[in-house]
């Protein structure tokens, strides 16, 4: 493959780029001679208008969703929605009871504060998923005690875009009354979400991933006035006092712009890139060794969790200099350890490590997928005429 000025961009699910239309809308909000005022200044025309953008970036973000605008918080991102979700409730309903549930293959922004809330004498049952990487919604239901306080199931996994039963999750917590928190990240944008018909009571949403900009994101809290969740950010009393700091307006008019738009188009995105998606894996398939990750159940439309038996995952991403994609996840990959999805699909050390996550997005085209798939074709193909499959690793190092 030749060398390009900019790699083929296949890691859609580290990171999508802005959209244009949302960066002219961002512009708009942040300098002289712009709406940048404090949109808690109510006191001048600017502040007041700069109040406005902010209502009406809320307003598309409940509209993708089927939420209603008092219904969604901002924050800085998925990270602190999910913080914010898990601590939150726990700590605020502590004197009720101290067990949690969740899965095994949840994003480290979950499993991390489930292990600060562990510190904290909380007590955490982490259920498995099948070698598809799904989790059943009836070990989830053993799972539950009369002192659980919130069980926290994503919707797509973002190492292999499996798609999990929010929707029966949902409703055997809501039987038990027990607070359902759901990491819409992956899914939101690609997926449709009615939330006035889920049984969810609080859902993460990052900018970041829905062709908005990086550090915003928002948590729905289901209007409820039992449902109260302690801050974890203390300060001016934004944000209904639930998450102080003063209001980016860019940002969220940012994101309020990519919700917009994935209201519009997500569909018909979804439906292009998947197409995309399953001609890549066509060609793939025929390769001896490559194995789809989740191959038997509902994914999500721009991704492939492919391990490359009997090769070293960094060898292989070394050979595909050209080409931007993840090996597992890059959230796992930056800790330096197998990825704990992948392991809890099944895979051993060896199999994680040669994993590749390939993600697409609203700007991949027809010819990035053609020389994607012929590059790795080729990288592949020479990798085990060096090394010839004896299940064992090509100068494979963990990052
Ligand atoms: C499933 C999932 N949850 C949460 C996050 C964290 O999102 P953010 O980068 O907005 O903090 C990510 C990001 O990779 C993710 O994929």
């Amino acid at each position: 493959m030749s060398k390009r000025t900019r790699p083929i961009y296949l890691d859609y699910a580290a990171s999508t780029p802005a959209d244009p239309r949302v960066i002219v809308r961002m512009l708009e909000y942040l300098g002289p001679g712009s709406v940048f005022a404090n949109p808690g200044s109510a006191t001048h025309a600017l502040g007041r208008a700069a109040r406005e953008a902010v209502e009406a970036a809320r307003h598309e973000v409940a509209a993708l969703i089927g939420a209603r605008d008092r219904e969604v918080i901002f924050t800085s991102g998925a990270t602190e929605s999910n913080n914010l979700a898990l601590s939150g409730l726990a700590r605020a309903r502590r004197e009720r009871g101290r067990h949690l549930v969740s899965s095994q293959i949840e994003h480290s922004s979950v499993l991390d504060t489930l292990r600060s809330l562990e510190a904290d004498g909380f007590e955490v049952t982490y259920v498995p998923c099948d070698r598809n990487g799904c989790v059943d919604p009836e070990e989830i239901r053993r799972a539950l005690r009369s002192d659980t306080l919130l069980c926290s199931v994503m919707h797509v996994n973002n190492e292999t875009g499996v798609i999990q039963d929010v929707a029966s999750i949902g409703s055997i917590c809501r039987e038990r009354g027990i607070v359902f928190h759901v990491d819409a990240v992956q899914s939101a944008g690609k997926l449709p979400i009615d939330l006035a018909a889920l049984p969810v009571d609080l859902m993460s949403f990052s900018g970041h991933k829905i062709y908005g900009p990086k550090g915003i994101g928002a948590l729905y809290l289901r209007n409820d006035p039992e449902l109260v969740l302690e801050p974890i950010i203390h300060g001016g009393g934004q944000e209904r006092g639930l998450r102080a700091g003063t209001l980016a307006t860019h940002q969220i008019v940012g994101l309020g712009e990519a919700f917009r738009i994935a209201r519009l188009e997500g569909a018909t995105d979804a439906c292009r890139i998947q197409g995309m998606r399953d001609g890549l894996w066509a060609r793939l398939r025929t390769l001896s060794g490559v194995e789809l990750n989740g191959a038997s159940v509902p994914r999500v439309c721009g991704l492939l969790s492919l391990t490359f038996t009997g090769v070293g995952g960094e060898s292989l991403l070394f050979f595909l200099g050209d080409l931007a994609l993840a090996q597992g996840s890059a959230c796992a990959s930056a800790r330096g350890e197998p990825s704990h999805v992948l392991k809890a699909l099944g895979r051993s050390d060896a199999e994680a490590e040669a994993t590749l996550r390939i993600s697409l997005g609203r700007f991949t085209t027809e010819d990035e997928i053609e020389s994607a798939a012929q590059a790795i074709a080729e990288a592949y193909g020479q990798m085990l005429e060096v090394a010839p499959r004896k299940g064992g690793r090509m100068g494979s190092r963990t990052v």
